[in-house]
């Protein structure tokens, strides 16, 4: 552990890679005045942009890894596993965090034996500190590696312990999900246009109604049958757009999307990491 100049011990990460998800990830952890935040990536003006924000750029990855308490990797899954094993030495004894879609633990394991490996799954609401993590931990991780680990995923908003072989279900559902509920919001805000109502309201509008709904299921306990319950009465103005959406066969659609897209993410995770396999011999 580092100390800031006010004397309070802060833990020092390592992000890896600082494109869209590690460079969020540099910013929330930094923004929280918990962490200190050292990044490494090959782009200059990534490392220019974060560090007029204060975060600490890094000359090379074996630089960033050997100041850090925590080592997150946040690049491109082809690169993942020749990343890590070229930091093998450095990584001896850290907890590291992979967000690299597809690459098992196994895969990483066998290129940096010693490291304390996480594998999570966040998705882009971790920009606003609202993403939906899953996550699954190497057998055999220490308990304050672990710890460390829930503790710095948790600052990008909720987490889930799952088994490994899960989380390309995660990936299907919650990694992907931003972008069909995207659908859904534009989808009515294009609605709104349609009946009359200004952009801005129509948009607006769309984001918060689906925001609302998701807080009567999140925070007030309530299931999503029954919130369709409170608003729709007989012969009422609901009933006749759920008519509509139900015919347009809404859930078995986005049931074969996260079907489809859990099946291209095994697909994947097997093509690469067949691909590791041969790296580290
Ligand atoms: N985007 C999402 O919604 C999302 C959600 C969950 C998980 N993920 C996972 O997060 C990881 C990053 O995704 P992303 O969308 O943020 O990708 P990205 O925007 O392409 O960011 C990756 C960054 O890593 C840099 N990089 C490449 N090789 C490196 C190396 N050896 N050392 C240090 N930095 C290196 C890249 O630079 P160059 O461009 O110059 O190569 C780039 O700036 C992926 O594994 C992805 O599966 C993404």
């Amino acid at each position: 552990m580092a100390r800031t100049a006010k004397g309070n011990p802060q833990t020092m990460v390592a992000v890896i890679g600082a494109g869209q998800i590690g460079g969020a990830a540099a910013q929330v952890l930094h923004e929280s005045g918990r962490y200190r935040v050292v990044v490494a990536d090959p782009k200059l003006e990534v490392l220019h942009r974060l560090a007029t924000l204060g975060v600490d750029g890094a000359i090379d990855n074996a630089t960033a890894v050997r100041q850090a308490d925590l080592v997150v990797f946040a690049v491109k899954p082809n690169v993942a596993v020749d990343t890590v094993r070229r930091l093998r030495r450095e990584l001896k004894g850290k907890p590291v965090i992979s967000f690299a879609a597809a690459i098992t633990v196994d895969a990483l394991r066998r290129v940096a034996p010693e490291a304390e490996l996480v594998r999570a799954m966040p998705n882009v609401a971790l920009v606003v500190k609202d993403s939906f993590t899953g996550y699954s931990i190497a057998p055999g991780i220490g308990d304050r590696a672990r710890a460390l680990a829930e503790r710095v995923l948790r600052e990008f908003g909720e987490i889930a312990l799952v088994d490994e072989n899960l989380l390309d279900a995660v990936t299907g559902l919650s990694g992907s999900g931003p972008a069909y509920a995207a659908i859904f919001i534009e989808a009515l805000a294009y609605a709104g246009l349609k009946v009359g109502l200004p952009r801005d309201v129509a948009m607006r509008s769309a984001a918060r109604t689906l925001e609302g709904a998701a807080k009567l299921v999140l925070d007030a306990n309530i299931h999503p049958a029954q919130v369709k319950e409170m608003v729709v009465t007989p012969g009422g103005t609901t009933i006749m757009g759920i008519y509509h959406i139900e015919e347009s066969g809404i859930r078995s659609s986005v049931m074969r999307a996260v079907d489809a897209a859990t099946e291209r993410c095994t697909e994947i995770t097997a093509s690469l990491n067949r691909g590791a396999a041969s790296v580290s011999k």
